[in-house]
């Protein structure tokens, strides 16, 4: 990162091994605060307890904090008390976190812009793939009437091994093997991974101001080997999709559910444990971008992008 020029410090909270990738030539690293459950951080700076982890956030050095803990899905804890300490004590933050961003998002962003400093998050959904800055940056300029993914790489590589033939529990042990499922699959499963990032791009992209309780929720565990087949047969692909979408009115409608797309579709093709968005534009019509949704590398370059992103602004460049 050295020919990138930064001249931001980072501080990076995280059970995850992140700290090793953020630190690099060309990045200043503050701090790592290990979580208590934390990885090994031998050879980085800094270290903490989580109890201290608000006088460390709020007195630190660093211009960036690098929030990638692991967070509840239901409160957003305690990555949301992290990017608020940060936010208020004038840092600014990169996240992988969905629970902050789905849940307290509108809220820590006018913080941030309060305080005069960025809270970036492209790693919250499709990880490293850029959905979040390409739909701001490449898209701009183009009226976003609606947004379909498939958001949840597990699942969808479950769906794809149903239609080789496994049934639902074969297929969801074999996705765990491979690292894809998390221990507990439910919320892969379930759709309520997904629904967080639906809720997301409802309200980054459309506006929507929306909290993931409003989004209607159904998984892919009521989808039985028959259903697979038959939709093939017919043609189809069980996919499981979160869409967001501006009605004629004007209000926005958030959904999570599986569908039967037609081989057509910009989704259709999408197989394994890819992830996928396409874009309902006014002037293009569809507009899909693929690419890895999770991963430890994948997700350790949301936050180098994020940090450029920071970066750019630090440096009196306009972010669309
Ligand atoms: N378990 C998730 C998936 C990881 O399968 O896509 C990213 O949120």
């Amino acid at each position: 990162f050295a020919d990138l020029g930064f001249e931001l410090r980072v501080v990076a909270i995280t059970d995850l091994a992140f700290g090793s990738l953020v630190q690099g030539e060309g990045i200043d690293l503050a701090a790592v605060l290990a979580m208590p459950r934390g990885s090994s951080f031998e050879g980085l700076p800094g270290g903490s307890t989580e109890a201290r982890n608000e006088d460390v956030i709020k007195n630190s050095p660093a211009d960036i904090v690098v929030e990638a803990t692991f967070t509840s899905p239901i409160d957003g804890e305690p990555a949301v008390s992290h990017v608020r300490w940060a936010l208020e004590s004038g840092k600014h933050v990169v996240t992988t976190n969905k629970g902050p961003v789905a849940l307290k998002g509108q809220e820590l962003s006018t913080i941030a812009a309060s305080n005069g400093v960025r809270f970036e998050y492209e790693g919250a959904v499709m990880s490293g793939t850029p959905v979040i800055r390409l739909a701001h940056k490449v898209l701009g300029g183009l009226e976003l009437r609606a947004v379909q993914g498939i958001l949840n790489g597990t699942s969808n590589y479950v769906l794809g091994r149903m239609e080789a033939g496994l049934g639902l529990e074969q297929a969801i042990a074999e996705a765990q093997e491979l690292g894809y499922a998390e221990a507990d699959p439910t919320a892969d499963i379930g759709g309520s991974d997904v629904r967080l990032k639906v809720a997301i791009l409802a309200n980054e992209l459309l506006g929507a101001g929306i909290h993931p309780n409003d989004v209607e929720t159904t998984g892919i565990q009521d989808i039985t080997s028959q259903d697979v087949a038959d939709a093939l047969a017919r043609g189809c692909r069980w996919k499981l999709i979160g869409e967001a979408r501006r009605d004629a009115d004007g209000t926005v409608t958030a959904v999570v559910q599986p569908v039967a797309l037609p081989a057509g579709h910009p989704l259709a093709g999408i197989s394994g444990a890819t992830n996928a968005v396409s874009f309902t534009t006014d002037l293009l019509g569809a507009v899909t971008v693929s690419g890895p949704g999770a991963g430890r590398v994948e997700t350790a370059y949301a936050l180098i992008s994020d940090i450029i992103a920071v970066d750019e602004f630090a440096k009196g460049a306009v972010r669309a």
